[in-house]
């Protein structure tokens, strides 16, 4: 089945490597890219895949951009499948002595904040989904049950935020149909996870993708890795 799938934060690291296999697969992509002038990388995908992929100016911290954003969708397509709320922002050596408050705003606002404003602007979209799902790019740092360790204080707080936000929103979707999972993808060398990571993009959007596809109602609200493993709260 040709799923139609929106990627946010599309240009790099994991976006965009969900947004090729995806590609390869045979979906149609809806990528959206703060500067999609400067978006090199889905430009060459624009080349390959011409009728399947659309590049989407989208900076989700601003919800008259979603807006936009959700209606140029609309005018391509009737229907959302799959909404992968991927775009994230991270602070390093964040401790409490100098911690700029900006740092925990701006990271709410992107990790947190505008995932549920997409799925609260594609929500008319999705329900005409088939199968249709919403994938939370999230991240066991913003598990509490397993928080060890001092600083990344405006992330952490972030994902458990976007964690606890999906949660609940899961219940609210599952008479409608439409599946929220919180995906965790592995420590994955990008320019967030840096170069010790041990998995490339590719793997980790490769495991993603197994997870999506097996996912059901009954895994809705569910906390995985891209493994498809449980994580604890
Ligand atoms: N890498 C890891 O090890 C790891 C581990 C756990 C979870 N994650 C999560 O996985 C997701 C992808 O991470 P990554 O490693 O691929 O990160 P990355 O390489 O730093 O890429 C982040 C993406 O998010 C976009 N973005 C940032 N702020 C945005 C905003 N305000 N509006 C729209 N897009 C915005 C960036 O766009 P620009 O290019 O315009 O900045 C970029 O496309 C994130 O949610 C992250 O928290 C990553």
């Amino acid at each position: 089945m040709e799923r139609h799938i929106v990627v946010t934060g599309a240009n790099r690291g994991i976006g965009l490597a969900l947004t090729r296999r995806l590609l390869d697969q045979g979906h149609r992509v809806f990528a959206t890219a703060r500067r999609p002038e400067q978006a090199r990388s889905l430009h060459e995908l624009l080349k390959r895949y011409p009728d399947r992929l659309h590049v989407i100016p989208l900076d989700v911290r601003d919800e008259s951009q979603i807006v936009r954003a959700r209606d140029e969708v609309r005018a391509l397509t009737d229907r959302v499948d799959w909404l992968i709320n991927n775009a994230g922002v991270l602070y390093e050596n964040e401790r409490i002595a100098t911690l700029p408050a900006e740092n925990l705003i701006h990271s709410f606002q992107v990790n947190a904040i505008g995932p549920m404003m997409m799925v609260k602007h594609f929500l008319p979209l999705l329900e005409r989904g088939r199968q249709p799902l919403i994938c939370q790019m999230t991240s066991m740092m913003g598990s509490i049950a397993m928080a060890s360790g001092a600083g990344y204080y405006s992330y952490r707080g972030s994902k458990a935020a976007l964690n606890m936000l999906s949660r609940v929103l899961s219940f609210e979707l599952r008479p409608k149909g439409i599946i929220v999972l919180l995906m965790h993808p592995g420590w994955v060398r990008t320019d967030m996870g840096g170069p010790a990571a041990p998995l490339l993009p590719d793997e980790s959007a490769a495991g993603i993708l197994r997870v999506l596809e097996k996912a059901t109602l009954s895994d809705s609200g569910r906390f995985l890795t891209w493994e498809g493993k449980e994580l604890p709260w």
